[in-house]
């Protein structure tokens, strides 16, 4: 297969070209490395460096690279809390973006798109785990422009024939197994990356928002889903669009939810070392408890997650973090 892997310098981006690559596809990455980084681009990967906003640069690619099979999509914004201070960015970045985007694969006669939506689309769940056709009110900004990308995305099949699959997922987490590329955002604002900088003394502690929730130890739940396996989806959503699957949408976690004080103490058993966690007041916007149904991507898709235990997600992790203290910047 050929892939165009568009923010493929990105943390879920540079994943799923890695396993393409790895399951011998050849891949094309565009990114215009407002937040990805150079040194997580697979070195067997074409690059071009541009943005989507451009109609000219993605054109070019588009000319340029002939026989095109699909297209994965993870280039956009995705702070909830930044999107809530600057909500103009994302509309401008993540709608507008794919706005012109699309124009360019509809001109270019691409028929297969794979994109990355959000447990964020659901805003506070009805119900436990959350499945595809519950009802989606976003609570934040950024999961509101995921919600209107899949709608942009639905009228545009009606009108050109441009097939998708929209993956809502849920805490991406977890580093590649070699330990060459993992999390590196700037700020950092994940749970798992600030336990583990607290872990390799590049912080003093993790601060543990909120312990007054409606759960067993008060502490918010949320289902981890490593990001190998969040790549691995995306090829096989490539795969069953290339075979004549319908457009749809399908939820990606484990499916098992683990509290943020659950989540400290596996690290302190992976790492061995203590983690200064101090109690604070909730954060803005945080449900208490996230986790999905996936059964829908199993059963269709064929999805099988392969690190659905909380202890090899943070060890993966772990091999990162312990090694790039500074993200990329560490060589
Ligand atoms: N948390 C802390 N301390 C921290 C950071 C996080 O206690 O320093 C807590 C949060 O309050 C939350 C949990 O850890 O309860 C997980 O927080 P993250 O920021 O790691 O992840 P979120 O669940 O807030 O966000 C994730 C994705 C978003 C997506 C959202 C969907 O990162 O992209 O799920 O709800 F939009």
């Amino acid at each position: 297969m050929k892939i165009l892997v568009l923010g493929g310098a990105g943390y879920i981006g540079s994943h799923t070209v890695y396993s393409l690559i790895e399951q011998g596809s050849e891949v094309v990455v565009f990114d215009n490395f407002e937040t990805g980084h150079i040194e997580a681009v697979h070195p067997e990967a074409k690059l071009y460096k541009g943005d989507l906003r451009n109609r000219a640069e993605i054109d070019e690619v588009l000319d340029k690279e002939k026989n095109i099979d699909a297209v994965i999509h993870f280039a956009a914004n995705s702070l909830v809390g930044e999107s809530m201070i600057k909500p103009l960015k994302y509309y401008d970045n993540n709608l507008c973006g794919t706005k012109v985007l699309l124009e360019s694969l509809v001109e270019h006669g691409i028929k297969n798109i794979v994109f990355s939506s959000t447990a964020a689309t659901y805003g506070e769940p009805l119900h436990t785990p959350i499945l595809e056709d519950d009802p989606t009110n976003p609570t934040n900004c950024y999961g509101e422009t995921k919600k209107a990308m899949e709608r942009m995305f639905y009228w545009t099949e009606i009108a050109y024939g441009l097939k998708y699959v929209s993956l809502r997922y849920f805490n991406a987490c977890g580093a590649h197994i070699s330990g060459k590329i993992g999390e590196a955002h700037n700020p950092e604002t994940h749970l798992i990356p600030i336990i583990l900088q607290a872990a390799n003394g590049t912080r003093d502690h993790i601060s543990i928002f909120g312990t007054d929730y409606n759960t067993p130890d008060g502490t918010c739940i949320r289902d981890y889903i490593h990001v190998t396996d969040l790549a691995q989806a995306h090829i096989l959503a490539v795969k069953y669009l290339l075979d004549g699957g319908k457009s749809d949408i399908f939820n990606l976690g484990n499916g098992v939810g683990f509290s943020v004080k659950e989540v400290i103490e596996t690290a302190r058993k992976v790492t061995g070392k203590e983690i200064k966690a101090i109690e604070e007041a909730r954060r803005a916007g945080d449900p208490a408890v996230l986790i999905a149904s996936s059964d829908k991507a199993k059963k269709i898709l064929g999805w099988k997650p392969e690190y659905d235990d909380l202890s090899t997600i943070i060890k993966t992790a772990w091999k990162w973090h312990s090694t790039h203290p500074d993200g990329y910047a560490t060589k």
